[in-house]
């Protein structure tokens, strides 16, 4: 059955790992990322940000992952990317989600707090494990964007406040990284998360993860980020492999054949995350 990432994070906080992230949107992006997943024995994430629910339909999307779920014995979870709304997230905890993000970036502190305690209770005595983010990352994410001006980092004395007062089970954090692809090199701010890490006993969280070098990322996971976000790279490849199939075919209509390519592409991709993250091997 679908987990929520209780467990999974605290074992991954323990053994110095993460656990990959990786954001969905239908039937064939969830089997490629759950039988790479289970080749290789690593816990694994599957994100649905609101738009990927009004897209797929909560209920669709929770069948799918927990058919995943149901046919392999690593654990896997299906995560609420980025709700604004304790009412979308009370939607699919109903169909049994275990896991929810609770975005309040946007609002100031106080509000931010609020609208996290209210998720936080509500969801715990579901059984739900709650994320929640202090800070605010630039990029752009669905429908979600936030220019570079508007975006900050987040402040360690601050994130250590907001844990404790709403009692979050982890804390994405911004130090540098966006939704998206960069323009220029990201500078990610690894003092600040250091100090964020001396102050916060729960696992972080690291959005915005395309993009980042390997090694950067590992730094992050060697600084507390137990869980690492990753949409925009496996979207390139899948719908780069369509578009050649398409061209080079140009009779072709069977989506079983034009998918195929897209999914073996996006696969090695996952593989390759996996492998970053170091979560193979850990069931
Ligand atoms: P990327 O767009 O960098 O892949 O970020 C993904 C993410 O943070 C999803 O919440
Ligand atoms: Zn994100
Ligand atoms: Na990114």
């Amino acid at each position: 059955h679908l987990v929520n990432t209780k467990e999974m994070l605290l074992k991954a906080q323990k053994e110095a790992y993460a656990v990959p992230a990786f954001n969905v949107h239908n039937l064939e992006t969830i089997q490629v990322i759950v039988e790479a997943a289970m080749e290789m024995r690593s816990p694994v994430i599957l994100a649905g940000t609101p738009g990927t629910f009004q897209y797929g339909g909560r209920d669709y999307i929770q069948a799918i992952a927990e058919t995943a779920a149901k046919r392999y014995d690593i654990p896997i979870a299906l995560h609420l990317d980025h709700h604004e709304s304790l009412e979308d997230i009370k939607e699919s905890i109903q169909l049994g989600t275990k896991s929810a993000m609770i975005d309040g970036s946007h609002h100031p502190f106080e509000e931010n707090i609020k609208l996290v305690k209210e998720v936080v209770e509500y969801a715990h005595v579901h059984g739900v494990t709650v994320e929640a983010e202090l800070g605010r990352l630039g990029g752009q994410e669905d429908d979600l964007v936030v220019d570079e001006k508007d975006s900050f980092y987040t402040d360690p004395a601050a994130a250590a406040e907001f844990v404790q007062r709403t009692g979050v089970d982890s804390l994405a954090v911004a130090i540098g990284t966006a939704h998206g692809l960069y323009k220029s090199a990201p500078k990610l701010d690894f003092d600040r998360l250091a100090q964020i890490q001396m102050v916060v006993d729960v696992p972080l969280v690291l959005h915005g993860a395309s993009g980042i070098s390997t090694d950067e990322v590992r730094k992050c996971i060697d600084l507390g980020c137990c869980k690492v976000n990753i949409a925009t790279e496996l979207k390139i490849p899948f719908s780069n492999e369509v578009r050649k199939y398409l061209v080079e075919n140009r009779e072709a209509n069977d989506p079983r054949k034009y998918m195929a390519p897209a999914k073996e592409a996006m696969r090695k991709v996952v593989v390759e995350k996996i492998k970053m993250c170091k979560s193979d091997h850990r069931y």
